[in-house]
């Protein structure tokens, strides 16, 4: 068998790439097809239907592109149509989420078993992450707080500045008061805030990111299906596709990265 194919990665716009660096950081060797669908996003405060249907588009042009599997790596996404589209391909085509590898961290980290969740507006009102943790432990107090302000602020930029901060303090101040000692950073967008939000939280509050939590579980699903392992490629790196030309995506890439990287326009529909 030919090893061409390539690990998808799917975000609405930048937030993914945090994850994606740190899954090429875990595993070099393959190969990567990244899409942010920047013409769209922000998806956090669009319909489920929506959701679903721009997800849909976007794991189908990943498919077309020769992927092996693809990553949701938008919680948004994940929450709202990872079900349906894992039901639509079947066993066929693997499509895995980012929510379920969060919350099984997160329950094995609790120790006071009060985890926050903070996210998109969708994200918080799909229930997702409560109905996961539950399952994983019943006996769990968990508190949602939607930041919807957090992604628009990062999309553009401002994630150093001083009204990024006071905005993140509102939002945490009342998980705060819940006396979590778990905070699971529930949309891919906010990895790039950790520092920040580590620095408002204190030391004692453990975070659960997407960029920690996924590259693990992905090594360990690989080792486990080696029939799509053996189907991926390593030689051809990381290609980087957006729905819109935006100069923002490539700073930000070519920061994450340490090079320039080359981003080229998909068409999806
Ligand atoms: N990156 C998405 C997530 O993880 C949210 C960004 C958006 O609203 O498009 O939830």
């Amino acid at each position: 068998m030919t090893r061409n194919k390539r690990i998808g990665v799917f975000d609405s716009g930048f937030g993914g790439l945090h994850v994606l660096r740190s899954i090429v950081r875990a595993l070099p060797h393959y190969d990567y097809l990244y899409l942010g669908d920047t013409a769209r996003a922000p998806y956090g405060d669009r319909p489920q239907e929506t959701i679903y249907s721009y997800t849909k588009q976007a794991v189908d042009f990943l498919f077309k592109q020769d992927c092996g599997l693809v990553i949701i790596a938008c919680n948004t996404s994940s929450s709202e149509a990872l079900r349906k589209i894992q039901d639509e391909y079947g066993s066929k085509k693997k499509v895995l989420g980012v929510l379920i590898p969060a919350a099984e961290v997160a329950v094995q980290k609790t120790k006071n078993k009060r985890i926050g969740i903070i996210a998109t507006r969708s994200t918080v009102a799909s229930k997702k992450f409560v109905r996961e943790l539950t399952k994983l432990d019943p006996h769990l107090h968990i508190f949602q707080k939607a930041c919807p302000l957090l992604v628009p602020l990062v999309e553009s930029g401002e994630q150093n500045s001083k009204i990024t901060e006071a905005i993140l303090r509102r939002y945490l101040k009342p998980l705060l008061s819940k006396k979590i000692d778990t905070l699971i950073l529930g949309c891919t967008h906010y990895g790039i805030l950790e520092k920040k939000i580590r620095h408002i939280i204190g030391p004692s509050v453990t975070i659960v990111s997407e960029a920690t939590v996924v590259p693990k579980k992905l090594e360990q699903y690989l080792a486990k299906h080696v029939e799509i392992e053996k189907t991926l490629g390593k030689h051809s790196g990381i290609h980087f596709f957006t729905t819109d030309r935006t100069d923002r995506f490539q700073i930000l890439g070519s920061k994450l990265f340490g090079k320039k990287i080359r981003v080229e326009k998909a068409v999806i529909d």
